[in-house]
């Protein structure tokens, strides 16, 4: 009854390619070659892969075992478990709110960057006249940013309506093996570029020079902790909600290790295939979030040029897009489910579409800031934090404020909701309900292989990684 209204996975190969699908975004093709490329390539990778297999692997069993055991979202499942605990649900479902509204900006850039491509193949120009220098005039161009905005959120709407089976698995099983297949074929392309080889010396080879200096490598750790949770999409209830419309034969533990383990790879691809076409056509990779859209811009259009160039160029971003529209239905399916659950709970027919819609309408109100700030490039329709509060990069508590409304945001999800998130749950998982996930894991009848690993984790790992983590966070206010 309960179940067949609330929807559920048809297959366990569709939920892995939703889950997957989650995990894989603009955070492995946006976040994970940018930030890498800022902070110093080898060192930032060494300690992103040693938070995935502590933390992220963890948690994200934690949330599909509270998921399945509890059959709710991340509203529900933690009021499930008692009430005192509603709070880490709220908490977890601020985070894909915030989340989304920067996200919905950077996917309908990215959308806009596809269709230039697109139109530049049947020879009209699709960029207003301005070739690589495109990135900044959209930026200050209120009308594509916002009508981009609304394309995206739209599109992200349509297949959440759709529902779980027919609209949310439908949808990634079909483009995520897709998405795959054209990953490869940019890279081996990039790979055959010649000086293409310093962008992946850049990524492996060994250099720790970074950690001379005790305060970056808290920076470091900051950051591979921020973007852990980003692109793994754990701690903001998404892998929670996912696992509730998981049946009870289905084996947690895999799919926990797998997802992270495809996440991972896809964000190492990532890399190997932005760094090295940055090096192979003299483009600065540590120029921070435009990375993608106006280094890549220029590696097509100048360095590659002519109509190979127009073509990987649209691959590329129809690549991103996609990569990004099945994240960003999983961040609108927590919130919708959320609200759903409750209708349910309270006995009413649920309504999906409404409350879909709804969210979408809210997340267009909040996004507009994100849209119209020109990344805090200054002189903006809309002035961006620290220029509504008259700060300097001098003054004290201007890292609080960041440079820029998706800065802000980011902030307070990844530096805090987040890591506190994380925090609330392991403890919880760890040491009062010790035996939920095992127990959860052992309901498919299958033994839950590594149950020490994972109990350690979370009573002592997870428990210090996040407190150092939020200290360094909340010392950056005071800078
Ligand atoms: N994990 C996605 C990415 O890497 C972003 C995301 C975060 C998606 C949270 C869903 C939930 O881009």
């Amino acid at each position: 009854m309960e179940t067949s209204k609330r929807g559920q996975w048809g297959s366990s190969f569709g939920f892995l390619m939703a889950s997957i699908g989650s995990a894989i975004g603009l955070g492995n093709l946006w976040g994970f070659p940018y930030k890498m490329g800022k902070t110093g390539g080898f060192a930032f990778l060494v300690i992103y892969l040693i938070l995935v297999a502590l933390v992220g692997i963890v948690l994200m069993l934690g949330e599909f075992a509270l998921g399945r055991k509890t059959g709710k979202g991340a509203g529900g499942a933690y009021t499930a478990l008692a009430k005192k605990y509603s709070f880490i649900g709220y908490m977890a479902v601020i985070s894909p709110f915030l989340i989304l509204a920067f996200y919905a900006v950077l996917g309908g850039m990215v959308l806009r960057y596809c269709l230039g491509f697109l139109v530049q193949l049947f020879g009209v120009d699709g960029f207003a006249g301005q070739g690589s220098g495109f990135f900044s005039w959209l930026l200050y161009s209120e009308q594509s940013m916002l009508l981009f905005l609304l394309l995206f959120l739209v599109c992200t709407m349509v297949i959440v309506m759709g529902g779980i089976k027919g609209g949310i698995e439908k949808f990634s099983k079909a483009v995520m093996p897709a998405l795959g297949v054209i990953l490869v074929v940019i890279i081996v392309f990039v790979a055959l570029q010649p000086g293409a080889i310093e962008g992946y010396k850049f990524m492996f080879q060994p250099d720790f020079s970074l950690f001379a200096d005790g305060a970056s490598f808290f920076e470091v750790l900051k950051t591979a902790s921020g973007q852990m949770f980003f692109s793994l999409s754990v701690a903001m209830g998404i892998n929670i909600t996912f696992g509730s419309y998981l049946s009870k034969e289905k084996k947690l533990q895999r799919n926990a290790v797998m997802v992270p383990l495809f996440d991972t790879l896809f964000a190492l691809l990532a890399g190997m295939m932005i760094l090295p076409a940055c090096a192979a056509f003299g483009v600065d990779y540590a120029q921070g979030p435009g990375l993608l859209f106006a280094s890549m811009q220029k590696v097509f259009l100048d360095g590659m040029g002519g109509t190979a160039g127009n073509l990987m160029g649209f691959l590329f971003y129809f690549l991103v897009f996609i990569a990004a529209i099945t994240s960003s239905i999983a961040l609108l399916e927590v919130l919708t489910a959320a609200v759903v659950d409750r209708q349910l709970d309270k006995g009413k027919e649920p309504k999906r579409k409404k409350t879909a819609l709804v969210f979408a309408v809210l997340i267009f109100a909040i996004g507009i800031p994100v849209a119209l700030d020109a990344l805090g490039r200054g002189g903006a329709a809309i002035q961006a934090p620290y220029e509504l509060l008259g700060l300097t990069p001098d003054s004290p508590g201007y890292a609080m404020w960041n440079d820029c409304w998706l800065d802000f945001y980011d902030m307070i999800t990844e530096g805090i909701l987040m890591p506190l998130g994380a925090l609330l749950m392991s403890l919880l998982l760890g040491w009062v309900f010790p035996n939920l996930v095992k127990d959860e894991c052992e309901v498919s009848g299958h033994r839950f292989k590594g149950a020490a690993y994972f109990k350690f984790c979370f009573r002592f790992v997870i428990p210090v990684v996040m407190l150092l983590v939020l200290a360094t966070q909340i010392q950056s206010f005071f800078l």
